[in-house]
């Protein structure tokens, strides 16, 4: 019986997907596996049975990733299964920060006597312009940012798009009309900018005063990816100065509740009931497979791998580049390998007796 650990709230769909031979609760002890979306793993203590940590979103920043290789933990997310709970609030995001609707709303909840003169006679405070015809610019083209900028070619504004990774299959789900251009020209030409890249090293505060700085007057900042992508002090300046005209954010913090022309969804991205529903699934099915076959899907740690079983017993290894456990081994063996990190599944008649050596993570056998 596998233990299962649910760190969040998870769409009760995976029970569909984890059989009988699973126990899923929320406070498992020692788990096998853990499921979770935004629980922060920052400080959490890993029992030393478990084998797989999976995401259902597509953020990994609450995640230790680096420990978790280290202990030859597969680290799963389920890329694309929220992107389009995230572009409607995308292009939900837009409309808000182009005319005042929440400030409208807020006012006309206000109003007690005579409420239509005073609706039309009030209303002019809350207008403002429409989005057709702008300049979007898409930072990350992956399959957030692909739907996003699709979506606002479809709506007649002009997009243009960047990413650093921008592979051929990627380019291919864009529309025609959307043109590739550097970062900079999107920081220059922009009159809406979109974020849709992961939080880390390099992303971290990549919008602050320098980046500010090349924007348009009056640009409007959407950030449905992580709220550390923005350095707010050096926002709340150019938010000031007129330079930012709105941001609007899914990430609340202290520091950005109730200033003016900053606009604080609470997490809602990815909160659809759909897209709850595909992310469980995916979440929970790459983590059945893995833990029963061994076979890895949509891991942001080791490589991908799947092998059809040829026998009785199967032996899935997790190991560092350079190692060389697999001279020793004789079967059906499938290699994996990827910046540093290797997988290999070996199906046996007889169970693999293997000793452990340097730069092997995890060995562990399963039987059909
Ligand atoms: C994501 O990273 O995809 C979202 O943060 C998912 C979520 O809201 O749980």
């Amino acid at each position: 019986m596998y233990q299962i650990l649910k760190l969040n709230k998870i769409s009760a769909v995976i029970d569909n997907v984890f059989g009988e031979n699973y126990n899923v609760n929320d406070d498992a002890q020692n788990p096998d596996g853990i499921i979770l979306r935004s629980f922060n793993m920052a400080n959490y203590k890993t029992g030393d049975k478990l084998l797989a940590v999976a995401r259902a979103g597509a953020g990994v920043n609450n995640i230790p990733v680096p420990e978790m290789t280290e202990k030859g933990i597969v680290v799963f997310n389920t890329p694309g299964a929220n992107a389009n709970a995230v572009k409607e609030l995308v292009i939900c995001a837009m409309l808000l920060a182009s005319r005042d609707i929440v400030g409208g709303i807020n006012w006309a909840n206000t109003l007690t006597d005579d409420v239509e003169k005073a609706t039309e006679k009030g209303k002019r405070a809350f207008g403002g312009s429409e989005i057709l015809g702008k300049t979007v610019g898409v930072i990350g083209l992956g399959a957030i940012g692909a739907l996003v900028a699709n979506a606002c070619v479809a709506l007649g504004m002009k997009v243009i798009g960047y990413d650093k990774f921008l592979c051929e299959q990627s380019k291919a789900k864009l529309d025609s009309a959307v043109q590739i251009v550097t970062l900079e020209q999107i920081y220059k030409n922009s009159d809406i900018i979109t974020m849709h890249v992961p939080l880390c090293d390099s992303t971290k505060k990549m919008i602050n005063k320098d980046t500010l700085a090349q924007m348009k007057e009056g640009v409007i900042l959407i950030n449905m990816s992580r709220g550390a992508l923005v350095d707010t002090d050096e926002l709340k300046v150019a938010i000031d100065s007129g330079k930012v005209g709105k941001y609007v954010v899914d990430f609340p913090s202290k520091d950005i509740l109730n200033c003016r022309n900053i606009i604080a969804v609470p997490h809602l991205g990815a909160s659809t009931k759909e897209a709850e529903d595909n992310c469980a699934v995916m979440a929970s099915s790459q983590l059945v497979d893995y833990l029963e076959n061994g076979n890895i899907l949509n891991s942001v740690n080791f490589p991908e791998i799947n092998k059809e079983w040829n026998a009785k017993h199967r032996t899935v290894i997790l190991f560092k580049q350079g190692c060389n456990i697999l001279d020793q081994v004789d079967g059906d063996i499938k290699i994996a390998q990827n910046k540093g990190l290797g997988v290999a599944i070996i199906d046996t008649d007889s169970l693999l007796d293997l000793p452990l050596c340097d730069g092997v993570l995890r060995i562990r056998h399963l039987e059909k």
